[in-house]
């Protein structure tokens, strides 16, 4: 095989992205230099982060150049080694952006250990989404027994793992999700102790019904709407981590989000502790992380879920309908067998 197949950024979404804002494209087959691997892509991820990539403005990661390949994390099987870290035909996880093939840096690459999970468990719950939940839940906002914690998207990659971890941790777990099915596989198959529809006209009234001691923690992915209710409910000292707001990506929703006045009076009266982070910066928590996680994962202790999409040329799509809640569960492109 001489050509790979790549997805590139081909204009700059105004707004919401639209298909046209992507291109299929062959490239020659990437060969790999010293210290590289040349990986043959399986599972590609798809995460809402990568919205921002296509904005030209500037953020903790440089925008994809027009006409450059669309970052994402992929696990695929090494073709060919030329480092002494790998060999071929092993199964490791690293930047393959939306791509079939890619040559990467060895060192960028960690082994994927089939034994453990299913090897698309490494993008999701045993991957990045699933760190930043746990840095999220024990560094950011260092959750307390007895305490109560709202998780926003909370059936997806990252709040699917807060929620079940809180949940250990003794804590009350209020999930804020789009529509009834997600709600009910909230508390059914992920132990929420409830969970609201943000969709519902009187979402501040409903979670005053559920958190009659108010809320001490929020995990904050969403911004919009949820965020106004949640900061309304929040208890004095408590605890905003910042993880996303995909609510506001595109930005749409913007003209009724709360005013700033408003969240300064709520962060100044009730003395909140609002702190954003980034899961890159905390890659020293990756190794106890994976040995809190990955067995409870390996007992079926902790649950996923993931969204398949079949096909590379079919990422765009699928891409699009995450920002609009349209996954259920970690997004997955299925590059191939
Ligand atoms: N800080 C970091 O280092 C870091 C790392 C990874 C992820 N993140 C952030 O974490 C958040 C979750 O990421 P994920 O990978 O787990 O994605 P995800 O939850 O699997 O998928 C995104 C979900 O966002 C929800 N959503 C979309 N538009 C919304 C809106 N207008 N209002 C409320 N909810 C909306 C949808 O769920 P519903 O159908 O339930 O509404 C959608 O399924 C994102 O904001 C992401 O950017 C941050």
């Amino acid at each position: 095989m001489t050509q790979a197949q790549r997805i590139v950024l081909a204009s700059r979404p105004k707004g919401a992205p639209v298909p046209d804002d992507f291109r299929l494209e062959n490239f020659d087959m990437p060969e790999p230099g010293e210290g590289e691997l040349l990986v043959r892509t399986i599972w590609q991820s798809l995460d809402p982060y990568m919205r921002g990539r296509m904005d030209d403005v500037k953020s903790y990661a440089a925008p994809v150049p027009i006409g450059g390949t669309m970052e994402a994390g992929g696990v695929g099987e090494v073709m060919v080694s030329n480092s002494d870290r790998f060999d071929a035909g092993d199964i490791v996880v690293g930047r393959t952006g939306w791509a079939s093939h890619a040559a990467l840096d060895a060192h960028q690459c960690l082994k994927v250990d089939p034994d453990l999970a299913p090897i698309s468990t490494a993008l999701g719950v045993l991957g990045m989404p699933g760190h930043t939940a746990w840095v999220g839940l024990n560094d950011i906002l260092r959750g307390q027994p007895d305490e109560t914690i709202v998780v926003s998207a909370a059936t997806g990659a990252v709040g699917s793992l807060v929620g079940q971890l809180a949940k250990r941790k003794g804590m009350r777990v209020i999930g804020v999700a789009g529509g009834a099915g997600k709600c009910a596989f909230a508390v059914e198959n992920l132990g929420y102790d409830a969970c609201l529809d943000h969709h519902h006209p009187d979402l501040a009234g409903e979670l005053a019904a559920l958190t009659p001691h108010g809320v001490d923690c929020y995990y904050e992915n969403v911004g919009g709407k949820t965020l106004e209710a949640v900061t309304g409910r929040m208890n004095d000292h408590g605890r905003i981590a910042i993880c996303g707001m995909i609510a506001w990506y595109s930005g749409k929703g913007l003209q009724d989000a709360m005013s700033l006045p408003k969240m300064w009076r709520a962060i100044l009266v009730k003395k909140l502790r609002v702190q954003g982070f980034i899961v890159f910066e905390h890659m020293d928590r990756l190794a106890p992380f994976l040995a809190e996680v990955g067995p409870l994962v390996k007992s079926g202790e902790i649950h996923y879920r993931e969204s398949v999409a079949e096909g590379l040329e079919n990422a765009p799509v699928a891409f699009l309908r995450l920002l609009e809640g349209g996954n259920f569960g970690k997004q997955l492109v299925r590059v191939a067998e």
